[in-house]
């Protein structure tokens, strides 16, 4: 047997409280759908006054197994023990862009950038292809997206993403922010903006970015998408073909004001948006993928929830690490996440 330790962001501690250890070690689970040795006797280790979550594998760690981990949303280090000893292992996380794209955005009502890598690793894993990536690109869709967090994610792990909002101040910030990002980093790109219409109706705005890693790839044409519809999430299936998502994945409104910029429409409580929403979510994922929630319990029950996924023909996960993410982020807000699939 091979023991290993995580050490956690210290950061995370600030976002969960004390529930960071234990939301690490349910994400750690899910990820061993992705690993040959799946980690075994998960647990919590003080060692020199600091917390480590710790797993045992049959074979030890490969190259590939420590690269995959080290996407864990709240991994700072990875270890492994030898008696007394913790040999750090190098960590080689996905990121393929500079770290401040989910950082400098500050806003109420933002999905912590943590929970959002949280929601997006544990839905890709629980595809039926379990990874983070893929020799096909995985393509992320946030039906309620905001000032995009979720598209920010995608991007850092070098995936095409789109997102829908219904609320045109979250479009034009967003528009202004990423373009701004990335004239300022020097990255390559196309930005196209311009009025939404379907069957001659004007839904919206849209705002679609085309971007290279780098000047090689650009050059090259290996070019990276981000699109941002400012529409009503019914019209989700209206805007993207059928089967074109590979994930879908969103932080539902939480039913309780952000401030006070936001009308009360978008502020009640999401089942009844969910239950109009979903069917179409789910014709836009492709079967074999996998749709993620994140939402407050206080205002919707986990059993409603996985009615309206079961409803619109998704096998929701159940047992495990996936019934193990509910965590208080304030007094009026304990939130759970939720992961479906849609069968192949
Ligand atoms: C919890 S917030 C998501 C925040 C986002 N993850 C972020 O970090 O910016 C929920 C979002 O749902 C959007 N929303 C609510 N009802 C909607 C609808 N019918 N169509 C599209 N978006 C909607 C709200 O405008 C809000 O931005």
């Amino acid at each position: 047997m091979f023991d290993y330790g995580i050490l956690l962001y210290p950061g995370a501690n600030r976002v969960y409280a004390d529930a960071a250890a234990g939301l690490l070690r349910a994400e750690l689970a899910v990820f061993g759908e992705a690993l040959p040795t799946p980690p075994a006797e998960i647990g919590e280790r003080r060692i020199g006054g600091v917390t480590y979550v710790t797993f045992r594998t049959e074979g030890a760690l490969s190259e590939e197994d420590v690269a995959l981990l080290s996407n864990l949303s709240s991994l700072y280090a990875l270890f492994e023990f030898g008696g007394e000893l913790l040999r750090p292992l190098e960590i080689r996380p996905l990121d393929t862009l500079d770290s401040d794209l989910l950082t400098i955005q500050k806003y109420p009502g933002k999905t912590n950038e943590l929970f959002t890598k949280l929601l997006l690793n544990v839905t890709l894993l629980s595809r039926d292809r379990p990874g983070l990536t893929g020799p096909r690109r995985p393509h992320v869709v946030d039906p309620l997206c905001g000032r995009g967090t979720t598209l920010n994610q995608a991007m850092m792990y070098g995936l095409d993403a789109t997102g829908l909002d219904v609320d045109k101040r979250d479009f034009e910030a967003y528009e202004r922010f990423l373009k701004t990002w990335l004239r300022q980093k020097r990255i390559k790109h196309t930005a196209d903006t311009g009025p939404l219409r379907r069957h001659k109706h004007r839904l919206g705005q849209r705002l679609e970015v085309e971007y290279g890693l780098d000047k090689q790839r650009w050059k090259a044409g290996d070019t990276r998408r981000v699109t941002f519809f400012n529409a009503d999430t019914l019209t989700t299936d209206e805007l993207l073909k059928a089967g074109s998502a590979d994930v879908v994945v969103a932080d539902a409104p939480y039913g309780v004001q952000h401030g006070s910029h936001q009308p009360d429409e978008l502020t009640r409580s999401p089942r009844d948006l969910l239950a109009a929403a979903v069917p179409g979510w789910t014709r836009v994922l492709k079967a074999g993928g996998a749709l993620g929630l994140s939402w407050n319990t206080h205002v919707v029950k986990r059993d409603e929830i996985a009615a309206i996924l079961e409803r619109a023909g998704l096998e929701v996960r159940t047992g495990g690490p996936f019934e193990g993410f509910a965590h208080r982020v304030d007094q009026a807000i304990l939130r759970d996440l939720i992961v479906a699939r849609k069968p192949a």
